[in-house]
Formats: structure tokens, sequence, C-alpha cells
């Protein structure tokens, strides 16, 4: 399975009025149209999401990005960070060859970000190295997925 995890925050928080709902379905429509058969939410806010992804896409929320890697512990972890804000070893997107299978890719709240410090054997640290400007999430996502979908085919 190719699975994705975003992270709602409260300042950013994509849940509560209609602008946000769509974003969220932007996340849904970009994540199918790229091939992507599971998506994670980690839903750190405080009022919860409204809106809820229609069921072709398998979807999945937790409230802390741990309790979802501890469903997923054979699965390579593919964290994305914005060149300037990496502090572990990191390879560039152009760089990344992508799992063929059992993979995540995984990125930070629009507000705080990863704050990954330490890497295990199974996990990267991957930057789209494409200007100084940082991305939204859904825009990194969709790099990132565009990557794995010219890549692998
Ligand atoms: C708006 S950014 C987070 C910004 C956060 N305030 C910070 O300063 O680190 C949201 C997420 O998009 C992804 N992202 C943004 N720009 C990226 C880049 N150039 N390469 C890889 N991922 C990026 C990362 O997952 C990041 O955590």
């Amino acid at each position: 399975m190719v699975g994705v995890i975003i992270q709602l925050e409260d300042a950013w928080n994509y849940t509560q009025s209609d602008r946000d709902i769509e974003i969220m379905q932007m996340y849904h429509e970009t994540a199918k149209g790229l091939n992507i058969d599971l998506f994670i939410i980690i839903d750190k806010t405080t009022k919860g999401m409204v809106n809820k992804f229609p069921a072709d896409l398998k979807c999945e929320t937790y409230k802390t990005l741990d309790e979802a890697l501890k469903k997923y512990p054979k699965y390579t972890k593919l964290y994305f960070e914005h060149p300037n804000a990496v502090s572990t070893k990191s390879i560039t997107l152009d760089e990344l060859t992508h799992p063929k299978d059992n993979v995540l890719y995984i990125f930070g709240g629009d507000e705080e970000g990863l704050n990954i410090t330490k890497l295990r054997k199974d996990e990267k640290m991957v930057s789209i190295n494409v200007s100084t400007y940082i991305l939204w999430s859904i825009v990194a996502m969709t790099i990132a997925l565009y990557d794995r979908h010219i890549k692998t085919k």
C-alpha cells in the first residue's frame, strides 16, 4: 500500500470553514489522482475535522503521528521538509528512489512542520529543492507524488 500522512493544526486547520473543506477535497482528489491508496490524517485540532473523505480512498485519522506510525511498523517512512528546516541527514527529491510498495509519504503541518531530529534505518528525510519559499504541504505532497508517478512507471 502507498500512503500519505498529513497533519491538521488549529492555525491552518482545514476543518471548519467552507474554504478549509475545499482544501481537504483538494488533498483527496490529488491523492486519488496520483494513485495513493491510503490517506492518513493526524488531527491535532481542538474542534476536530468536520470533512469526511468519501469511501473511495482508505482514510484513517489519528491524534498523533506516533500512533499512526505504530500501525505500519514495516513500512518505509519518507519525511518531507523544506531544505532550511531539516535537522537530519537528508536527500533531495531528485535523488530519491521511490519504494515500490509499503511506503508512507509524511508531511508536516503548515504551522509547525515535522521537527524530526533522528532517522531510523527504514526512514528518509527528503527535501524538494525548488526555492527558498516554503511550500504548502498540499503542494509538497503533489510534487512528491508526481515524482513517484514519473519515476515508477
Ligand atoms: C508550510 S510547511 C511547514 C512550515 C513550518 N512553519 C516550518 O517553518 O518548518 C508544511 C510542510 O510542507 C512540506 N514542505 C514544504 N516545503 C517543502 C520542501 N521544499 N521540500 C519538502 N517538503 C516541503 C513539509 O512536509 C512541511 O512540514
